[in-house]
């Protein structure tokens, strides 16, 4: 992936300014490494981190979990009181999440759904200040037509990879690139929402409920 947005120097320079990660998440950089995991990695998790400062977000629901990194990072960046939902279908990825988290001394601030995330985001009750979308990329438009209504006025839909290596802007109708390209549009077009595609990594779009 690295160079299909931004060219390769530019991102390796981004990487290199980000301050060395603590032992669990170095612990969690190289298992994502060599077992493949798509995670957010440290560049990004910084933006969802400031996103989640900025706001004061405390109720943070994610679409797509996988080992739990992402998690962490909200969990760590909302601070006591925060309720973050992982979510994830690789009963696996949540069990080694929940070591992690555990170990991170946060699991307190995290409650643990393995299944469909938009089965389980069905079962939980009440608004989000911020909702973080990375699961499957077919099924962003129906997480996020799932999800609006509960996120507060002022909260933050952030979805990520929604550059697709760059592929949303070759016009080609392969999947998910046909689908990412109709949920960008899409979220562009509602007038109910502010977004951004900020162009870090695979692309993380960063939308502000109106
Ligand atoms: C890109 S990874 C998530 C990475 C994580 N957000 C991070 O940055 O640390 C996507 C995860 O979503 C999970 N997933 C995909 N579709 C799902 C669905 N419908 N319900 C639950 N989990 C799903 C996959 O198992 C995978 O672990």
């Amino acid at each position: 992936m690295a160079g299909e947005i931004l060219n390769e120097a530019v991102e390796h320079y981004l990487e290199e300014l980000v301050p060395p990660r603590d032992g669990i998440l170095t612990e969690m950089e190289e298992l994502a490494k060599r077992d493949s995991h798509p995670i957010v990695g440290p560049v990004v998790a910084r933006l969802l981190a400031l996103m989640t400062q900025i706001i004061d977000a405390k109720r943070i629901f994610e679409f797509g979990s996988a080992i739990g990194y992402s998690t962490l990072c909200f969990a760590r960046a909302a601070g006591g009181g925060a309720e973050v939902h992982y979510t994830d279908s690789s009963p696996e990825n949540a069990e080694r999440a929940k070591e992690f988290i555990t170990r991170a001394g946060v699991v307190s601030r995290v409650q643990f759904h393995v299944g469909d995330a938009l089965t389980s985001f069905r079962k939980t009750r009440g608004g989000f200040d911020l909702i973080f979308c990375d699961l499957d990329k077919k099924q962003y438009p129906a997480a996020f037509r799932l999800a609006f209504p509960r996120l507060r006025h002022g909260g933050l839909f952030i979805a990520d990879n929604t550059l697709w290596r760059g592929s949303v802007a070759r016009e080609s109708e392969e999947e998910p690139t046909r689908t990412m390209r109709k949920f960008n549009r899409m979220i562009y077009a509602s007038k109910e929402l502010l977004p951004v595609i900020v162009p870090l990594r695979d692309g993380v779009t960063v939308c502000r409920k109106l």
